[in-house]
């Protein structure tokens, strides 16, 4: 193996230093991070992804289109051998959970279908155009993909999983050489996924126009200090998007499962809407709104050739689908807006 996965953040580093960056306070700590992550914390199938990685074969004349709810990489030089190697070192990255993605023929149908929450969320956005931003949790970075998309400026994921680096390595891999499908230029890359902990984010960075925090929120012990982090990352008046499992129930109403929700064991606040504008408003956010809430499908979450494991219809109660299979309502979603 000879990827250097350092390499992978020197772009990023150097606009975080770069003069009049508002992300400067980043730069002094983030080689450490990535040190003590790649050096001193390897993961036990880090290798065997670097090396899928490294497998891809080379490809010639490659398009991005970051517009449809497909997120596409094209070429009009591939061959079908060239395409079955890439299908098979993607399959090395699975499981796949967030998407979908369109690699050549390729087409990965994840567990999620992210470009549904997009869909839902994306209408409502303060136009992401020049914007900076920050996606914490960011997954495989698809919805990443989609605000590079959308016009933004730079683009800055955070997520613990080294999987999904290695998923968003891959396409970031191809993007590289690659024309954008609208403009006919180079794709804009700026766009990093970190493998960190929104609680590696220092604080207060006050340096993102927008900041993304989808399907986080529960899996934090202390809800309201994670939205007080959120706003830390915000520029004054810079816009959040918080995106959370909630619960039908008046205000003040929580729910906190005795041990597991929906067979995920690190859930612990689901609020009633009321009360996730409330925390918004406690901790200090201007206008919070709900814009848009949703019972989660069996056709949004489910499982594929790309994810083979149980998905949502395994982890609700068989005799009542509007219940999870510890007895909890089923998950309902719902996403808040707010400006710093
Ligand atoms: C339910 S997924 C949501 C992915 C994506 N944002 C979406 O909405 O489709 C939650 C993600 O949050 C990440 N995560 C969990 N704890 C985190 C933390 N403390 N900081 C940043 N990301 C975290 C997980 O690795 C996982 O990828």
């Amino acid at each position: 193996m000879n990827v250097d996965v350092f390499s992978w953040f020197d772009d990023v580093q150097a606009a975080m230093e770069a003069d009049g960056s508002l992300l400067k306070p980043w730069a002094k700590i983030l080689p450490q991070q990535l040190h003590n992550l790649f050096n001193e914390k390897v993961h036990g199938d880090q290798q065997r992804w670097l090396d899928a990685l490294e497998n891809l074969p080379a490809i010639d004349n490659i398009t991005t289109d970051l517009t449809q709810d497909r997120i596409e990489l094209s070429s009009d030089s591939i061959s079908e051998e060239t395409d079955a190697t890439v299908k098979a070192g993607l399959m090395q990255l699975s499981p796949w959970r967030k998407g979908p993605f369109q690699f050549f023929d390729t087409h990965i149908d994840t567990e999620w279908r992210s470009d549904w929450k997009w869909q839902r969320i994306s209408p409502h956005l303060a136009s992401l155009e020049g914007r900076t931003i920050l996606d914490v949790g960011c997954g495989s970075g698809y919805h990443m993909w989609r605000m590079l998309g959308a016009g933004a400026h730079r683009v800055v994921g955070v997520d613990p999983s080294r999987l999904f680096l290695a998923q968003f390595q891959a396409f970031k891999q191809y993007a590289q050489s690659g024309q954008n499908k609208q403009s006919g230029q180079e794709q804009n890359l700026n766009i990093d996924l970190l493998p960190l902990r929104m609680e590696d984010v220092p604080r207060p960075l006050k340096a993102f126009d927008t900041t993304f925090s989808m399907g986080v929120l529960y899996h934090r012990k202390s809800p309201l200090d994670h939205m007080a982090e959120l706003k830390d990352t915000l520029k004054p008046g810079g816009q959040l998007v918080l995106e959370t499992l909630v619960i039908e129930g008046e205000l003040g109403e929580v729910l906190m499962p005795e041990d597991r929700y929906a067979q995920m064991r690190n859930v612990w606040f689901l609020p009633s809407c009321d009360t996730l504008l409330l925390w918004a408003r406690r901790v200090g956010f201007k206008n919070p709104r709900i814009v848009e809430k949703n019972i989660t499908s069996l056709d949004e979450q489910r499982s594929t050739d790309w994810m083979q494991y149980q998905s949502l219809t395994d982890f609700l109660d068989p005799e009542d689908k509007s219940k999870t299979a510890e007895g909890y309502p089923a998950p309902y979603r719902a996403t808040l807006i707010a400006e710093a």
